[in-house]
């Protein structure tokens, strides 16, 4: 299984600082370690004061580092072997008084010496007080610090630890992990604007029933994920879902096949490329009901009048001038997908399908997995093998970016 996953094989630097939400960090270094990373944690002695060493030796497998001069092995100088084996630095949580170090590039303990003895990325999981995270003195530090192309996660609005509500928890470990992949992945679709939609449209018949499907979301949420990933500006027009909105993501939910229309119609034009992965209702109920339709109230009528809905993707095909933006559609199908891809891409106008069998169990809605063929104008059709949603995502986008080039914007 061609399992994409950029923390896979990388050495990741754990640093953990003295906060609350170092509590967290024991199940952020499990998501690295089970991602396939090998994690080396640092700890200030703050720190060791909220969460144990022993912990993380037990979780990363590898020695913990706490002292600026103790190194692991003799005549090795700490904080470089950790500088230079490092492909990734985290830190989390990262308390306000650490980022005031940071800024200010204070190398007097292992973790600041460490720091300033890196080339590699770092990203910065701030975990504070609402006060703390809005006092000038940390904003001023924060801006600092993106100026220097520090990446940073959260934090989140929410209960913080001090029985305050607010801006200051520490995000939580699986967008700090999706955050950090990120970082890791090429930028090579830097500078490009891309509309995907996802999930189902919901027809209402009246206020409590509808009509839709099985789709969940999940396919245009790991393509939106990934591409947010490589660097594009990424719009994710969705309909109902229940997934965790992609870092970085501008979300527009819809409900009807009609919201999903004017939502991308309205913004197609400034878009490189347009991935239509949404399983958009085909027909509308004719009329939506203001009440509960009642069995008695509907005498021998038993058939329900439909409305054929816009369909988004054919539209797109028939305006585009020239080639951009690139357009994709799926092809969800239980007959022969390949076949039945090759006609909507003729019918769409569209420069990709992706076709795949719904009815296979580790393929299609609601599975994590997928199993697609990519189908291109002249081009024979390109199976891929089995992979999670997200692998596929990445070599949909591989497949897309000679068409891509460099933005035009
Ligand atoms: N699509 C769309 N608008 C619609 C219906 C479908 O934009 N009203 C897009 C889907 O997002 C997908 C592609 O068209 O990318 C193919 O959708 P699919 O439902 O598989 O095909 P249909 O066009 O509905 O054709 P058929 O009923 O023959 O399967």
């Amino acid at each position: 299984m061609d399992e994409r996953n950029s923390l896979a094989g990388r050495r990741i630097v754990l640093c953990i600082t003295g906060g609350i939400a170092a509590y967290k960090s024991a199940e952020l270094c499990r998501g690295f370690i089970r991602a396939g990373a090998d994690v080396h944690v640092v700890m200030t002695p703050a720190a060791q004061r909220f969460v144990g060493g022993v912990t993380f030796e037990a979780l990363s497998g590898n020695p913990v580092s706490t002292d600026l001069f103790h190194a692991a092995e003799p005549g090795v100088i700490e904080h470089i072997r950790l500088a230079e084996l490092a492909e990734l630095l985290v830190v989390a949580p990262a308390t306000a008084g650490f980022l005031a170090r940071m800024a200010h590039g204070l190398a007097d303990d292992l973790l600041g010496a460490v720091l300033l003895a890196t080339t590699a990325p770092v990203l910065v999981a701030p975990g504070m007080n609402v006060n703390m995270w809005q006092h000038p003195a940390t904003r001023d530090n924060l801006a600092l610090l993106k100026n220097r192309g520090v990446h940073f996660v959260g934090p989140d609005e929410g209960d913080l630890a001090c029985r305050t509500y607010g801006a200051g928890r520490m995000a939580e470990p699986p967008a700090i992990l999706e955050a950090a992949g990120g970082v890791l992945l090429p930028s090579d679709l830097a500078g490009q604007q891309v509309l995907i939609t996802a999930g189902a449209t919901r027809e209402p018949l009246d206020p409590v029933r509808f009509l839709s499907n099985r789709s969940t979301g999940k396919m245009g949420f790991a393509l939106a994920r990934a591409a947010a990933g490589r660097g594009a500006r990424v719009t994710l027009v969705c309909g109902p879902h229940h997934l965790r909105p992609p870092l970085g993501v501008t979300c527009v939910d819809v409900e009807t096949a009609a919201q999903m229309a004017e939502a991308v119609e309205g913004r197609v034009d400034s878009m490189d490329l347009v991935i239509m992965a949404a399983a958009v209702a085909d027909w509308r109920p004719e009329t939506v009901a203001p009440k509960k339709l009642k069995k008695q109230d509907a005498g021998d009528s038993d058939s329900l009048p439909l409305h054929r809905t816009t369909d988004i993707l054919a539209e797109l095909g028939r305006r585009r001038k020239g080639t951009r933006p690139l357009l994709v559609g799926f092809a969800a199908e239980t007959g022969d997908p390949v076949m039945e891809a090759q006609r909507k891409l003729q019918e769409k106008g569209c420069d990709l399908v992706v076709a795949n069998d719904v009815s296979e169990p580790d393929a299609g809605f609601a599975a994590d997995t997928n199993r697609v063929v990519l189908v291109r104008p002249n081009a024979d059709p390109e199976p891929l093998s089995l992979a999670s949603k997200d692998a596929i995502a990445h070599q949909i986008l591989d497949a897309l970016l000679p068409g891509l080039g460099s933005p035009p914007h």
